[in-house]
């Protein structure tokens, strides 16, 4: 593992938590006498999903799902479900609570599954645009940080399965 430092935070859990409740206040305006089904992106989404929720003054659903495209710090551009929404989706207000949209591949697939479900409204929600080596165009509504060119770890965000659990969200250093 890599010994991250302070130098190496992009983002300090004290930016983040003002962020997210700054996302949670318009989510809780634009879905105001809604309850909205959530639909985090496993694992990636799971601290950012687990704070967003606990800001939202709203009734939710939340499930999950989990697409698989990455290996290490390389996506390999096939994307598969390994879990799908159990939530029946049909007429209810979707919306998609992702970590990281990087090439948007994993983001176009799931909005692509999710539309035939024909639900009310889709919506996304991203923590962090990293719009650098974008391939498929992806419309996120609600938007906490876009991203310098660099592998991020921490505040679920991970690297080989490590550095989850950080509450600040650090740049690898080049050489990992
Ligand atoms: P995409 O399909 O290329 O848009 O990749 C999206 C997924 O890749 C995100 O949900 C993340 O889980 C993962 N990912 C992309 N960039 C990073 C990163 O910098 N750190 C950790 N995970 C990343
Ligand atoms: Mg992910």
């Amino acid at each position: 593992m890599a010994n991250l430092t302070k130098g190496d935070i992009v983002f300090s859990r004290l930016e983040i938590e003002d962020r997210v409740a700054a996302l949670a206040r318009t989510i809780s305006q634009d879905y105001r006498g809604h309850n909205p089904v959530l639909i985090g992106t496993l694992k990636g989404s799971f601290v950012f999903l687990a704070d967003l929720v606990r800001h939202l003054d709203l009734a939710v659903k939340v499930d999950f799902a989990r697409l698989s495209s990455y290996r290490g710090k390389i996506s390999s551009g096939k994307i598969s479900f390994l879990y799908k929404p159990r939530i029946y989706l049909r007429d209810q207000d979707v919306l998609v609570v992702e970590d990281i949209v990087d090439s948007g591949l994993t983001a176009r697939s799931l909005i692509q599954f999710l539309e035939h479900e024909q639900p009310a409204s889709l919506r996304l929600c991203a923590l962090i645009d990293k719009p650098w080596y974008r391939e498929r165009a992806v419309e996120i509504d609600y938007l906490g940080f876009t991203a310098p060119d660099k592998f991020l770890v921490g505040y679920g965000l991970d690297y080989n399965e490590e550095y989850r659990h950080l509450p600040d969200i650090y740049a690898l250093p080049e050489k990992y």
